[in-house]
């Protein structure tokens, strides 16, 4: 008889975790607990490994449970999508059900500076996870190939990544756009070093762009925004961009199904339905990115693509070419 399939998962299991665990004994590193000064990330040697106890445990756990209880609910979704079915506006979502408001989460945030100020706390404290290390961005794209140029950071937040950017590349200058309220400190908060060549500027990205910029940069913001407006944002860089300027995009790319290690793509699918719970918006695989910016313009050609091992992340060039 064929071994059972919960016999083999929890052999995958016990054989992974035995690896894991030599590789933290040859590093001399702490073994995972709930210590209160447990380490908080394991190594990436042991990627292969991990996605393979993530992977068995879930399987073995779904397994094990009972069909009812594999059924989930997010808070007020189903009512939202039954409410405003196909609505991609950021007023008509769960997440205003749940709070009894018409306001999108953007504008909820713009009317309450403290939760506004934890939002942007909440970008920086995922910036320090590994996964999301300024080093995915600073060393999976060719910034040195640009030379003295000015890239327009959209929805740069406190401007972390400008900043980091701009540390790492003695010839850029960021600016820094997004709404007042999420800019922190601003200029106050760029270390002498840098002052001058990171700048910040409140700026709506669906209003006409005002940078004469070589790159615009979004980071992990589309995502919040349904196609239309994705659309719109683009088409706002339109007047000021000027033949073989580039649009970078750091942000997720969703798997194509059944592709790469099945707990990320749960949580890659859960991501994604959050998104639609709060903002009405969704991930995107490569296609669905190439069909968002041809949409916007028939200009729009991607040029590369980067999904670097252990990055939450990819990154997508876009060269825009003008037709006329
Ligand atoms: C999820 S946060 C990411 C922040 C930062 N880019 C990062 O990677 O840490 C999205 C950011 O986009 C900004 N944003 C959203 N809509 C915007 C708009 N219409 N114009 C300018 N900024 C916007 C938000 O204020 C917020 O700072």
């Amino acid at each position: 008889m064929a071994t059972p399939r919960i016999i083999h998962l929890a052999q995958t299991i016990s054989a992974s975790v035995a690896k894991i665990q030599d590789v933290l004994t040859a590093q001399g590193l702490q073994t995972p607990s709930f210590d209160e000064d447990a380490s908080h990330y394991l190594p990436l040697e042991v990627l292969e490994a991990q996605n393979a106890v993530l992977d068995a445990t879930s399987e073995l756990n779904d397994l094990l449970m009972e069909p009812m209880s594999m059924i989930h609910c997010l808070g007020g979704v189903v009512d939202a999508l039954e409410k405003w079915p196909g609505s991609e506006e950021p007023s008509e979502t769960g997440f205003c059900l749940a709070n009894n408001t018409t306001d999108s989460i953007y504008a909820f945030l713009g009317a309450n500076p403290t939760r506004a100020a934890r939002f942007g706390n909440a970008m920086v404290a995922y910036s320090k996870k590994p996964e999301f290390s300024p080093a995915y961005l600073t060393d999976h794209f060719d910034w040195s190939s640009l030379g003295a140029a000015t890239v327009v950071h959209l929805g740069g937040g406190t401007g972390f990544y400008a900043m980091e950017l701009a540390k790492k590349f003695a010839d850029l200058k960021v600016v820094v756009q997004d709404m007042a309220f999420m800019m922190g400190p601003a200029e106050a908060g760029v270390p002498e070093e840098l002052k001058g060549r990171v700048t910040f500027e409140a700026h709506d990205f669906f209003a006409p762009q005002i940078v004469n910029a070589d790159v615009v940069f979004f980071r992990w913001v589309l995502r919040t925004w349904g196609d239309k407006y994705c659309i719109a944002a683009l088409k706002a860089q339109l007047p000021m961009l000027k033949s073989g300027a580039r649009v970078v995009v750091q942000d997720m790319i969703l798997p194509e199904p059944g592709k790469g290690p099945f707990w990320k793509e749960r949580a890659a699918r859960s991501a994604d339905m959050s998104l639609t719970a709060g903002f009405n918006s969704r991930d995107r695989t490569v296609d669905d990115w190439k069909t968002l910016f041809t949409a916007a313009d028939e200009g729009f050609v991607l040029k590369s693509v980067a999904e670097p091992k252990g990055s939450a992340l990819g990154i997508l060039e876009f060269v825009w070419e003008s037709k006329k």
